[in-house]
C-alpha cells in the first residue's frame, strides 16, 4: 500500500471504498474481486460499480506478493481489510486492528449490488435504512461517511446537487461548476473533500457544516436532521471522528464473513479456485 499510495495518492481512496462495496454485498467475502467471465456474472458491472470502484491492480499485486511467501493462507477478503486499514493510515487516519480470518466466496451477486449498494441519490432515512439492512447504525452511517474526507467523484454523481440543491454554499457550487457542466463532462472528477482531498482528517464535517458537501447523500447528514449534531461534533472534534469511525470499520468489517469450510481461499483474487 506504501508502493500503491507514493504512485497515487488516490488510491487509498479507491481500496477504503472497495472494501465498502464489498462488505454490502452478502457480506465481506471479496465477491466483488470476481472478474465476468463467459458464464460468470459478478459484481464488477452493477450499476454502483462499473466505471465507478477501481484499485482491483493493488489487491492483485499484494496477494501475489503474500501467496509468493506464504501461498493458499491469506484470502483476498482478509488482503482487502487490510489495505483498507493501511490506505486509511497512510493518509494520516486512524489505524486499528483488523480481526481476520474471512474467507472468500466462490459467488457474487449484481443484482444485490444494484439494490444494496446506497446512491448518491437518496435521502437521509433511506441513507440509515440502507446501512440498518447491514446491522449499522445512523451514528455508523454518519462516521462512515466521514470515509468521503479522501477520494474523488464523477460529475455525474453531483451534478443535480451543484446545479438544483439551494443548501449549497454558491462559491463551492460555482467552483465545482466550472468543471461540471449541465451537458457533457459526466465523469470529470471533483474531490469529495475539496480542502484535504489526499488527507484522511475531519474536514469531511467542516464541509458538511458549510454546506460544502459535495454528494446530495453527503449533505443530507448535515440539513436539520438527525445527525447535525453528531457532524457538529465531528466537525471540532477529530479524536471523536476516528474513534467512532474505527468502531464502524470494524463492524462494517464483520459483516457476514465466511468461516469455517464455508468459501475457500482464492488463489487469484479474480476467479474462483
Ligand atoms: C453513505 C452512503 C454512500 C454513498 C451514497 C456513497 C457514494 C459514493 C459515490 C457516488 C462516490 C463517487 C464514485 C465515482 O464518482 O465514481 C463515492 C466515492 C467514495 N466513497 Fe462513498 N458512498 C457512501 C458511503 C461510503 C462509505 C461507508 C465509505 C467507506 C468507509 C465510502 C468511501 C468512499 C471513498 C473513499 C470514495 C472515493 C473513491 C475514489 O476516489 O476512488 N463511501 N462514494
Amino acid at each position: 500500500m506504501k508502493q500503491a499510495i507514493a504512485t497515487e495518492p488516490r488510491i487509498g481512496a479507491s481500496i477504503l471504498r472497495l472494501f465498502f462495496h464489498d462488505c454490502f454485498v452478502q457480506g465481506c467475502d471479496a465477491s466483488i474481486l470476481l472478474d465476468d467471465t463467459a458464464t460468470f456474472i459478478g459484481e464488477k458491472t452493477a450499476f454502483p460499480n462499473i466505471n465507478s470502484v477501481r484499485g482491483f491492480e493493488v489487491i492483485d499485486n499484494i496477494k501475489h506478493n503474500v501467496e509468493a511467501a506464504c501461498n493458499a493462507t491469506v484470502s483476498c477478503a482478509d488482503i482487502l481489510a487490510l489495505a483498507a486499514r493501511d490506505g486509511v493510515v497512510l493518509l494520516g487516519g486512524p489505524s486499528w486492528k483488523v480481526p481476520l480470518g474471512r474467507r472468500d466466496s466462490r459467488t457474487a451477486n449484481k443484482s444485490a449490488a444494484n439494490r444494496d449498494l446506497p446512491s448518491p441519490f437518496l435521502n437521509l432515512s433511506a441513507l440509515i435504512t440502507s446501512f440498518a439492512h447491514k446491522g449499522l447504525t445512523a451514528k455508523d452511517l454518519t462516521a462512515l461517511s466521514g470515509g468521503h474526507t479522501i477520494g474523488q467523484a464523477q460529475c455525474q454523481f453531483f451534478r443535480t446537487r451543484i446545479y438544483n440543491e439551494t443548501n449549497i454554499d454558491p462559491n463551492f457550487a460555482t467552483t465545482r461548476r466550472a468543471t461540471c457542466p449541465v451537458s457533457g463532462g459526466n465523469t470529470n472528477l471533483a474531490p469529495l473533500d475539496t480542502v484535504t482531498p489526499t488527507h484522511f482528517d475531519n474536514n469531511y464535517y467542516t464541509n458538511l457544516v458549510n454546506q460544502r458537501g459535495l454528494l446530495h447523500s453527503d449533505q443530507v447528514l448535515f440539513n436539520g436532521g438527525s445527525q447535525d449534531s453528531l457532524v457538529s461534533s465531528y466537525s471540532g472534534n477529530s479524536a471523536a471522528f476516528f474513534k467512532d469511525f474505527v468502531v464502524a470499520m470494524v463492524k462494517m468489517g464483520n459483516i457476514s464473513p465466511l468461516t469455517g469450510t464455508n468459501g475457500e481461499i482464492r488463489r487469484n483474487c479474480r476467479v474462483v479456485n
